[in-house]
This record gives C-alpha cells, structure tokens and sequence, in this order.
C-alpha cells in the first residue's frame, strides 16, 4: 500500500512531468504549488516560503522537487521547512530532486547535499535523486553569434552526461510508486556525454570557444535580468563541464527506467534552436 504521494513544484517543468507520470501510472498522486488554481486540478497550495502554510496531512510519500534559484540560505531554508512540515505531518517517505554527484564543484551544489544532510536527519525514510544537468539547459546556454550562423560557449571540448527533463521525471514517478522498495538509496541520474560541438554539428553550425573570462565578462555587463547568484552560478557549470567533471556516466538511470535513456543530444538541439536569432533574408 503506498498511499497519497503528492509532488512538490507541480507546476514547474520537471514537478508537473512527475505528476503526469505518476498519474498515468495509475498512482494516488497529488500536486503542491504556489499557484493551486482553483483547486480543481488536485494541486494544493504549498510555498515553502510560508512555512506555516505548508499542509501535508494525508500525504505518505512526499516527492520533494528542489526550490533552486535562489542564495543557499535561501534554497536550504526552503527545502528544511518542507522537511520539518513532512515530520509534522506524518509522511513516511521524501523522495528528493538533488544533484548529481559529479556536481559537487557546481556553485549549487551545497544547497543540495546540505538538504541531503537535513533528509538523513530528518527520522523519515527517504531515496535521494542525485540529478545531472538538464539537456535542456546545456542548449539553452550555447550562445547564438548575432547573426544566428553560429554558437558560442565556454564549455570548450568538454562533455556532459546530460540528461532530459522527461527522464529524471519518469525516473522520479518510478520511486515514489514504490518507496519502499528505494528507501536509503541514492540514485546517480545522468544520461550519456555530449559536447557544445555536437549539438552545433546537428544544427550545421560552427562551435565557437569563447573561454571563461570572456563568459563571465558577458554575464556580468552583457546579461540583463540576472540576479547577483546567477553569474558565479552559470561560470560553475561552464568551468566543470570544459574540464570534464561532468562527463561520467552511470548505469542508475536506466536501470530505475527499465529502458535506454532519452537521446540528450536531440533535446539539447532543439533547446537551442528555440534561442535561435530570426536574421530578416
Ligand atoms: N539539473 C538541472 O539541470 C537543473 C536545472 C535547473 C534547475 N534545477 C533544479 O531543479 C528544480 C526543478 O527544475 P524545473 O526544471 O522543474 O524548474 P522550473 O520549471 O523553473 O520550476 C521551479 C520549481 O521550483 C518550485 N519553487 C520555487 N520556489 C518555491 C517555493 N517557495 N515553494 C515551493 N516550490 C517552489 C516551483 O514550484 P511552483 O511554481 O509550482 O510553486 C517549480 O517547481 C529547480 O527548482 C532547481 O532547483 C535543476
């Protein structure tokens, strides 16, 4: 019997793609969101910037989708109140979006193991999902010239293990139907290496390597709308995925699927063609 499992950030991209597999699945699924609707469509109001808001009475297997974009203190803050409220409440089991571990270098990356340590903690039994980066966002950081007749980025020759929204989502739905099963585990959730090259290579496209000083220079002066984080954030993931720390497979996600991972390389092209610059004939 695994009870009520409801996803936290249903109606960001990676928490409504959970829900949608866990209800498909045939699962009692709800969802958490700071914007429920009318209540109709089975989301709860859930802000983990309200603490005493949070309401997760009924809930057996809480499937936590991390509240980033933020400072640390901030994000942790956030994740410790869900936590709390989930020991208040009486969920038996967290199931927690985290971060690869490959990607302790990332500048993120300590808001997630120190909700790691809060889980361990915590008295619940959990499954930690240590996340890789998205394949949507490697394309969506490659950098259009003006003219849109190429890409630029600081990630050089390196490769990345990316991974699809949709994986990491179906592989998060796989847990939370059957927690007992994956209770103290950690799953590695990266998919297969691909570079800056290849998804220019498939857009037809030159791979232009603008380096790292000239990257944090553009997100410095050249970004508008990036909050004080973001930069040192951004040159993180440049800096570890040029020099290869994020290049390193690992069977977890396809075992968890029961099936080959997505091909990264597809969404990743069709991320950044989306940022493509329309140039009048
Ligand atoms: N692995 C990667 O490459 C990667 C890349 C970017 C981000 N991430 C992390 O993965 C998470 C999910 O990614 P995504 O693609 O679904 O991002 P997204 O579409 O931007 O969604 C952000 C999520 O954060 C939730 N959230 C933000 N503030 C919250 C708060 N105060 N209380 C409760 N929920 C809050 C939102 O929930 P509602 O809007 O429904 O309230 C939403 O689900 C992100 O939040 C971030 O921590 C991972």
């Amino acid at each position: 019997m695994t009870g009520m499992i409801l996803v936290t950030g249903a109606n960001g991209s990676l928490g409504s793609a959970a829900l949608a597999a866990l209800r498909a699945g045939g699962a009692d699924a709800i969802g958490g969101s700071r914007t429920p609707g009318d209540g109709t469509t089975g989301i709860r109001r859930l802000d983990f910037d309200d603490p005493a808001g949070i309401d997760l009475t009924g809930v057996s297997t809480l499937v936590l989708v991390s509240a980033g974009y933020a400072e640390d203190d901030q994000v942790v803050a956030r994740h410790a109140a869900a936590v709390d409220a989930a020991v208040r409440d009486g969920v038996r089991h967290v199931v927690y979006t985290s971060l690869a571990g490959a990607g302790d270098h990332l500048g993120f990356a300590l808001a997630h193991r120190a909700t790691e340590r809060l889980l361990r903690a915590s008295g619940l039994s959990w499954t930690i999902l240590r996340n890789g980066l998205y394949a949507e966002l490697f394309g969506g950081l490659l950098m259009w010239s003006a003219d849109g007749a190429g890409v630029e980025s600081a990630f050089g020759d390196g490769a990345l293990a990316a991974v699809t929204r949709a994986d990491l989502a179906e592989a998060a739905a796989v847990v939370a139907a059957d927690p007992a099963r994956h209770a103290g585990r950690v799953y590695e959730l990266v998919g297969t290496p691909i570079t800056a090259a290849d998804v220019a290579g498939r857009l037809g496209v030159p791979h232009r390597d603008i380096g790292l000083g000239e990257y944090r220079r553009r997100l410095l002066d050249e970004t508008p709308g990036l909050l004080p984080f973001q930069p040192p954030m951004l040159a993180s993931i440049a800096t570890a995925v040029r020099h290869g720390f994020l290049a390193g497979t690992h069977p977890d996600l396809t075992d968890l699927l029961g099936r080959p991972s997505d091909d990264p390389l597809d969404t990743a092209v069709a991320a950044a063609s989306a940022t493509r610059p329309r140039v009048a004939a």
